[in-house]
């Protein structure tokens, strides 16, 4: 889009009355007839634009396809989404994030696409990201944390996605240690959490997160069929993502604050009570040994707490850890 084009709209966005055309005219420094030529051609794009005369102009909606205007336009934060990337396809968010981040991004700007070609999840397995279907988007972050207690970020996201679909449906997502989001065991979210750092200082953090929205099941490959699900899967409705994405990062912004200031313990508790198969046995294989014990929750360096039969309490990683 044009940037001024963007301007108009953001001026526009600012005002809750009419603008003159004239007002436009001079703040554009373009002529009328061009400013009445850029409004005709955001309505074709699907803003609505109420034009009175001798009045002016007045945005009355925004259309819900993701852009850096309709994210922005309505969203109540302080720092997040300030500066926002939106792309309509690029192979990965988190890819361009790194670059970005790499070149001096600011805390808290958001990469986002409608389509990734080389989405990629955990262990570098593919991420399936059709246009249009899904949220597809990385956070940058520079957080002032020990490089340790990164983790606690992957938890901290998973909180979010967790909370936000509990508040905005009836559905009781789970969280499957440690960044799968399930809904009745099939995985409708994943976050990928990855660091610059330097020894006792975080140079930067990326989250990406992915959220199945608007998929049926036959949009996903046969071999994922089984094990996925997206919102509307499991709502039956079609679900609006600009406002989503805006909730998401309302969310995002009151519980990174709130960590911040008061440190992992609600994080943590938070995080329990969506645990998937919290207070149960698992199955773990570590080196050459498997073996069973209670999921008992996670600890402050965002391990699996296990109990073995003997009483011993044991910090698990990563290792293989039997969910299913
Ligand atoms: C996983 O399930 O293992 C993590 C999935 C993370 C997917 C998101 S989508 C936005 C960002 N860009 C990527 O390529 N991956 C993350």
């Amino acid at each position: 889009m044009s940037s001024t084009r963007n301007k108009l709209i953001q001026i526009l966005s600012e005002q809750e009355t009419y603008t003159s055309g004239q007002t436009l005219s001079d703040q554009l420094n373009i002529s009328r007839s061009a400013v009445w030529k850029h409004i005709n051609q955001l309505k074709k794009d699907g803003y609505h634009i109420e034009g009175i005369t001798n009045k002016g102009y007045k945005i009355i909606s925004f259309p819900n396809k993701i852009s850096e205007n309709t994210i922005s336009w309505g969203l109540e934060t302080d720092w997040i989404g300030k500066k926002i990337i939106h792309k309509q396809s690029i192979p990965s968010t988190q890819k361009l994030a790194h670059e970005l981040a790499i070149n001096g991004a600011t805390h808290g700007t958001i990469v986002i696409a409608d389509e990734q070609t080389e989405g990629r999840g955990r262990i570098n397995k593919p991420f399936h990201s059709k246009a249009e279907q899904g949220i597809w988007m990385s956070l940058i972050l520079r957080p002032n944390l020990l490089p340790y207690l990164a983790p606690q970020l992957t938890l901290l996201t998973a909180t979010v996605l967790a909370d936000v679909m509990d508040k905005s449906t009836d559905l009781e997502p789970q969280i499957k240690w440690p960044n799968d989001i399930l809904i009745d065991g099939k995985k409708i979210s994943g976050i990928l959490t990855e660091m610059q750092a330097e020894q006792d200082q975080i140079l930067y953090v990326i989250i990406g997160i992915g959220i199945n929205v608007n998929q049926e099941v036959t949009d996903f490959p046969d071999s994922l069929q089984s094990h996925v699900t997206s919102l509307k899967m499991e709502t039956g409705e079609h679900w609006q993502l600009v406002s989503f994405i805006q909730t998401l990062l309302q969310t995002f912004e009151k519980k990174f604050n709130q960590f911040m200031q008061d440190g992992f313990d609600l994080v943590k508790t938070n995080w329990e009570n969506y645990g998937f198969k919290i207070n149960e046995q698992l199955e773990i294989k570590t080196g050459r040994e498997t073996w069973q014990g209670l999921f008992l929750g996670i600890a402050e360096d965002g391990a699996l707490l296990i109990e073995r039969d003997s009483g011993k309490i044991e910090k698990v990683y990563s290792g293989e850890i039997s969910w299913f």
